[in-house]
């Protein structure tokens, strides 16, 4: 199975398997106290009826969720409609609308790819190169098929200086990675300097370092401003990689509730990667990298691929998060 079909790194809702459960009402085990934001409102259920509820939906770690769906609902009927949204099988990060990554709280809308722990080992090894190529100059960072910006988000915030591009095809992931990265660079006078594209002004003190960002929306490299062609120290690629056919495979919160786009990567489930192997070269900077994630079984033919764009090839594994990372290296050997 690819990586992206079942994440047993998912930190909380790993396996649930949460399944729509007809015509259930959330009218039992209601706590009789009222919330103070709804004083005449629905009475508010209790956290063993939230629990209860999820358990039968077939959550493994309902406690944990529904204590997480009661800090976030602010009212009885919101706490309601997310245990039913939970319940029903939405992916608990979209009920939320939010997921956790490196320690950022990265929101997310409905229809947007729920960002999976193991990437946190891609940003982990980008972060390496990134911290080296900082030693010289401002890094150029890419996070292409960003999402919701998670990963372009983490490496923004770790590095001390970046130049931040991120891109995705689909709208809703560019506004939430709009939102994401005016978020998290907000401490550091973060802002567009590329037209067509802008992250919000953030609001940091002027002793921040200065770290510009633009996050752009359009076809892999095409979203992108042609000045940025040969200045990329770091382009972060998580590129769909489930072959179609597995597509049916996929645990039905992935299946049903992520876009298509976001997951379906061709017949062997390469075929985006081959359009970025493709013009990667092209837009590094000497010396810099491409980082995508793919699954152990297909890794022998990503790294094929990335070798046939001309780039130079080593692969990156955590035991731990169960990730396989391809480095891929523009060699000095283009002849520019
Ligand atoms: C597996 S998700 C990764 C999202 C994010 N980088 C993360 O790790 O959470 C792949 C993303 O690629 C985007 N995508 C798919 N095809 C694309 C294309 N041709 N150009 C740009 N983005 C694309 C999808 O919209 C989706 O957001």
């Amino acid at each position: 199975m690819s990586s992206q079909q079942s994440d047993p790194s998912r930190q909380l809702d790993a396996g649930t398997g949460a399944v729509p459960e007809a015509g259930t009402g959330v009218d039992a085990g209601v706590d009789a106290g009222r919330h103070p934001h709804e004083p005449y409102g629905q009475p508010r259920l209790s956290l063993a009826a939230v629990v209860g509820r999820l358990r039968a939906a077939g959550c493994v770690f309902a406690e944990d969720e529904a204590e997480l769906l009661l800090a976030e609902a602010p009212t009885p009927a919101a706490l309601a409609a997310l245990t039913d949204r939970r319940a029903a099988g939405e992916p608990l990060e979209l009920v939320l609308g939010w997921a956790e990554f490196r320690g950022l709280r990265v929101r997310l809308e409905p229809g947007v790819f729920v960002p999976r722990r193991r990437t946190e080992f891609l940003v982990r090894q980008a972060l390496a190169l990134g911290h080296q190529a900082e030693e010289g100059s401002t890094p150029v960072v890419v996070d292409l098929c960003c999402g919701s910006g998670a990963v372009g988000a983490a490496l923004a915030v770790a590095l001390e200086r970046v130049e931040l591009h991120a891109a995705d095809v689909d709208p809703v992931a560019v506004r939430c990675a709009r939102r994401n990265l005016a978020a998290a660079l907000r401490g550091g006078r973060g802002h567009g300097t590329y037209g067509g594209g802008y992250g919000e002004p953030g609001a940091g003190g002027s002793g921040a370092p200065h770290k510009p960002y633009a996050v752009h929306e359009g076809d892999l490299f095409a979203a992108l401003p042609g000045p940025l062609r040969g200045r990329v120290d770091i382009l972060a690629a998580n590129v769909p990689y489930v072959p179609s056919d597995e597509i049916a495979l996929l645990p039905s919160e992935a299946r049903d509730h992520e876009p298509r786009t976001a997951l379906d990567g061709g017949a062997d489930g390469l075929d985006v990667l081959r359009r970025v192997a493709a013009e990667a070269a092209d837009w590094l900077a000497p010396g810099g990298c491409l980082l995508v994630e793919t699954s152990e079984r297909q890794e022998a033919e990503a790294v094929a691929v990335l070798r046939r764009g001309g780039l130079g090839v080593r692969v990156k594994r955590s035991e731990e998060l169960y990730a396989t990372v391809v480095i891929a290296t523009r060699l000095p050997a283009r002849g520019r």
